[in-house]
């Protein structure tokens, strides 16, 4: 079975609270172990700088972000986690994708109608103040998505749109050039546990009641003691039902830690020392964490190095498939003759091929020749002619590792790759 594809874009803004912990990031680093599922979480960038234009906070948020990630636990080698905008890939499926999307359907983006409408209300230009970018922004989500095949996009409601758009956009490409994009789902969770803040409403930081996830651990007190209660003395029994400061407890307790908080409210126990138990309880998961947080923050070196990694990973498969869909939608080299128009069906025929022989040596060798028999590349010697096969057989879906060839006089990397494309993408 082909594991299924989960993937994420983090937006690298902001600092990330108890509420994002408890809602978002400890649930996705815990489905990154499920077996049978590949997992891709990128800082989400290029989609930063459509609101951000201040450089310094720019990279300070990702490196904040990043930090925060592989501090609560995500496993870089066992996940891939890279920064988009260190995939060119990216950009440049963007423009295929823009090539292909009606107008009409970015100007129904909630994003850039709520702010056309706020305009309007206001009585001032429809599209005053509205960058391209934000006009822009489900295309280059859309590459964010079929760039790597995923699968299923776990996000919020709210962008639940932006996926319907990346369907929409990957059925236009592949109605005029084939089935080569994946249509992803979106993964809505309803059930995510929603945190209240200290002041008793929905955690978020535009209530400015949001206890930030990494702080230090006094200040971490000196917040759980300002969460809003009741005026009930000590001794007198307290209620869990519409008590925030139980419900966050709930979110970081065991059920048996609940229940005792439980029976301690019924007991009358004190606000002071309830805050304490949840101070404490929080902190016990949250301490290593930070601890790891502060460590990484002073090491933006070793940071860097996991997200060059992780981009050559990516890269591994968006290089390649970058290479199909450019040869698809006809970005071809020169020196190969075009193939017929889409639509002839001896365009089939016009392919390149392997050719396998055996030499004086011994040994078996293959060529491959372009649609026209020139030559491309030569292989190295193989012991018998089912290893030869075996090597061609990778070549076909587009699979170089560990295959050295020979190119030809005049052939660059970019023609063999472009070949193994145009197969690939036939087969
Ligand atoms: N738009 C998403 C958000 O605001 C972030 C994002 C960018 C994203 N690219 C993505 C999410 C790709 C999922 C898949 O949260």
């Amino acid at each position: 079975m082909k594991p299924v594809r989960y993937l994420t874009g983090i937006t690298t803004t902001g600092t990330p609270h108890l509420g994002n912990y408890v809602g978002a990031l400890r649930p996705a680093v815990e489905a990154s172990r499920r077996a049978g599922t590949e997992n891709f979480y990128f800082l989400a960038d290029y989609h930063a700088l459509i609101k951000c234009d201040d450089p310094a906070r720019m990279q300070r948020s990702t490196l904040e972000i990043a930090a925060c990630w592989l501090a609560i636990g995500l496993d870089p080698e066992h996940v891939f986690f890279y920064r988009q905008s260190d995939i060119p890939e990216i950009p440049e499926l963007t423009w295929l994708l823009t090539c292909v999307t009606g107008k009409g359907l970015l100007n129904r983006a909630h994003a850039y109608k709520a702010s056309v409408d706020k305009n309007a209300a206001a009585g001032i230009d429809a599209d005053d103040g509205v960058t391209a970018g934000l006009f822009m922004y489900p295309v280059l989500m859309a590459a964010d998505i079929l760039m790597f095949k995923a699968h299923k996009i776990p996000v919020g409601r709210d962008q639940a749109q932006h996926i319907e758009m990346a369907r929409d956009i990957a059925s236009s490409f592949n109605h005029l050039y084939g089935e080569l994009l994946v249509l992803p789902e979106a993964a809505i969770d309803d059930n995510v546990a929603l945190l209240p803040g200290t002041d008793g409403r929905k955690m978020s930081k535009s209530y400015d009641n949001a206890i930030p996830l990494f702080q230090p651990r006094e200040q971490l007190r000196k917040q759980i003691a300002g969460i809003v209660t009741d005026s009930r003395a000590p001794g007198e029994p307290k209620q869990a039902e519409g008590s925030a400061l139980f419900q966050i407890y709930e979110a970081f307790a065991s059920p048996a830690e609940t229940q005792q908080l439980l029976q301690a409210y019924a007991d009358g126990i004190s606000w002071a020392d309830a805050k304490q138990m949840l101070f404490e309880r929080i902190e016990r998961e949250v301490a290593p964490m930070r601890e790891r947080y502060d460590a990484l923050m002073t090491n933006p070196a070793e940071i860097e190095k996991t997200l060059q990694r992780g981009a050559e990973k990516a890269r591994a498969l968006a290089t390649p498939y970058i290479g199909e869909l450019r040869h698809a939608v006809g970005l071809r080299n020169l020196s190969a003759q075009a193939a017929p128009a889409k639509k002839d069906k001896a365009a089939k025929a016009a392919l390149p091929s392997f050719k396998q022989y055996r030499e004086a040596d011994g040994l078996h060798y293959f060529k491959l020749v372009d649609a026209q028999g020139r030559l491309l590349a030569q292989s190295s010697g193989f012991a018998s002619p089912q290893d030869a096969g075996r090597t061609i057989a990778q070549l076909k879906r587009n699979d170089l590792t560990g295959v050295s060839l020979q190119l030809a006089d005049g052939i660059t990397d970019a023609d063999v790759a472009n070949a193994l494309s145009a197969l690939d993408a036939a087969a």
